[in-house]
């Protein structure tokens, strides 16, 4: 039993499967540092993880395309501008070297050309769809970070960094929240930033 267990090429398939995931999720942990992990990466993979789970989607794929959607920036800050496309090449390389076939290479692909939403075309399979919407889903769980960004990108201005991130997540729920799930997941939390960032003016 043992050994046809062993030899069956779908166990083959998932232990080498987790063995190349691991690989791009460490490689990824370590270029991205802990800050744009713990409060960015790890939550995309999360949101999309959980979001393939509710709709019957390929999870792995969608955790991969959550690991590498912000590659281009990860890589390079420079790339920030226009990630989805310098992020392309990059992802395919580190792919192709750990192993990956070129399907799931150019799935991967997509999700990257089209995870910004405002920018690039528009996902057209169920996991960039998926990726899309984990990107500004886990915006509701890192409002401290984004407290310290938005001070910085605004010299202290508490009242325009407050703005900025009330503005963001307003963005986030009504343009790239596209799935009624996402929504679902994310309401209780976007009610309550909404309410913490506007009690000041009751
Ligand atoms: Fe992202």
């Amino acid at each position: 039993m043992l050994r046809k267990l062993l030899l069956s090429p779908m166990l083959y398939e998932i232990i080498i499967y987790s063995f190349m995931i691991n690989k791009v999720r460490e490689l990824v942990k370590e270029k991205c540092g802990p800050e744009n992990w713990d409060y960015h990466i790890s939550l995309v993979v999360k949101y999309s993880k959980l979001l393939a789970k509710k709709l019957g989607s390929d999870e792995k794929i969608a955790e991969l395309g959550a690991l590498m959607h912000d590659i281009g920036w990860i890589v390079d800050m420079k790339n920030d501008p226009d990630h989805e496309i310098s992020g392309q090449p990059i992802a395919e390389q580190i792919l192709k070297d750990i192993g990956y076939p070129q399907k799931i290479i150019d799935e991967v692909k997509h999700i990257i050309a089209s995870h910004r939403g405002s920018t690039g075309p528009k996902p057209e399979t169920i996991t960039a769809k998926i990726v899309a919407n984990a990107d500004a889903m886990a915006h509701f769980d890192a409002i401290p970070w984004f407290m310290q960004l938005s001070l910085k990108n605004h010299d202290n201005d508490l009242e325009k960094a407050v703005n900025w991130i009330y503005n963001k997540i307003e963005r986030d729920w009504s343009q790239k929240l596209t799935l009624p799930e996402s929504k679902e997941i994310v309401k209780e939390k976007y009610e309550a930033i909404k309410l913490i960032l506007t009690s000041r003016n009751e």
